[in-house]
């Protein structure tokens, strides 16, 4: 079955072609970053109109790397929410209105179930059940997930995403926006033991994160060194991401041996952090859990992982209507 999958609900206007949920024939990203680059974080109105302005083209063009016909497209799958309102609907209308056009049928997926398939467009999926880290720029969750259509949620932050972290502290020390790539490159040239953040554990047999506090601390570390902290920005850098890494690190294979899983999987934007994918590995192999975190194009958002989520939800007999709408919170 080959799905077109569509991706607009925040600052990323994707498309892709995807054939049985696993396989990927195309992926295009366009990225708005240099419109909101400016701002220092996602502007609304304008990821809308940025939106409108290239879900044409991105279709067309995923379609035509992909090789196949547009006659052999068998179904379309659409991010429906979570998400800026306005700008899931520019990809969900359009989706809507392709499907007509088309005669085929078409599905509403839920962008956080779509990161949660990312790791089945790789080589080594993991098997059934599995603990399932998703850190992104909007959520920090861990879920048990059953089958490609079924995640219980464990916890979650309480108040920043880890990535919004990441994305605040490169704010503060003026590095520029999203923050996470920087930080992270940062944070190689520094010394995680220099500068120690706190780290919040909540209840440590418990699974739900906060990231306030830490980015609280950046803050103050930054407000009491005026003088000093531009020196010390990778250091700070590697400082905050040590912090920030152990207690997901720690959060995601206790969740794993809670719930008997032999298998992790790390998804989100986040997952593309360098030092989150050494450290979960490291202490993952310590206790014979296998770690499957998806390639850094298929980390951040994208539409092949949509589609990926929306071939099972067909494939289970699932399909929206023309009734369905799009909404901006998560239900899960
Ligand atoms: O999944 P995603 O592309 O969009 C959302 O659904 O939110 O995640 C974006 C987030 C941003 O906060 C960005 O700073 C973060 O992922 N990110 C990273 C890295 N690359 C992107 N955070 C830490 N380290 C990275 N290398
Ligand atoms: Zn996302």
């Amino acid at each position: 079955m080959i799905l077109l999958g569509i991706e607009t609900s925040c600052d990323e206007t994707a498309a892709a072609v995807v054939v049985d949920g696993a396989t990927v024939l195309s992926s295009v990203v366009a990225s708005q970053i240099e419109v909101h680059h400016p701002y220092g974080g996602v502007v609304p109105e304008l990821a809308s109109r940025k939106h409108l302005e290239a879900i044409v083209p991105v279709v067309d063009e995923a379609v035509r790397k992909s090789g196949v016909d547009l006659k052999q497209i068998d179904a379309i799958a659409v991010t429906q929410g979570p998400g800026l309102i306005g700008a899931l609907l520019i990809g969900f209308s359009f989706a809507k209105g392709y499907a007509f056009t088309l005669n085929i049928p078409w599905i509403g997926v839920n962008h956080l179930e779509g990161h949660i398939n990312s790791v089945f467009l790789e080589p080594d999926p993991p098997p059934f059940p599995f603990a399932a880290l998703l850190a992104s720029g909007g959520h920090t969750s861990i879920y048990h997930v059953t089958s490609h259509t079924q995640a219980q949620l464990l916890g979650q932050t309480r108040d920043d995403a880890a990535g919004e972290a990441f994305d605040k502290v490169a704010k503060v020390l003026g590095l520029g926006y999203p923050g996470g790539g920087i930080i992270g490159r940062q944070a190689e040239k520094g010394d995680p033991g220099k500068i120690i953040f706190p780290r919040s554990y909540l209840d440590k047999s418990g699974f739900d994160f906060s990231f306030s506090g830490i980015k609280t601390a950046v803050n103050r570390y930054v407000q009491t060194h005026q003088d000093e902290y531009q020196e010390q920005i990778p250091d700070i850098a590697a400082g905050f991401q040590e912090a920030v890494v152990e207690v997901m690190a720690y959060k995601i294979i206790h969740a794993a041996i809670e719930t008997d899983c032999n298998h992790i999987a790390i998804v989100g934007g986040v997952a593309a952090n360098r030092r989150l994918r050494e450290s979960v590995r490291q202490n993952a192999r310590a206790k014979g859990i296998s770690v499957h975190i998806p390639s850094f194009d298929l980390c951040g958002d994208n539409a092949a992982m949509i589609a990926a989520a929306g071939y099972h939800y067909l494939k289970e007999g699932n399909e929206s209507d023309m009734d369905a709408d799009v909404y901006s919170r998560a239900y899960k």
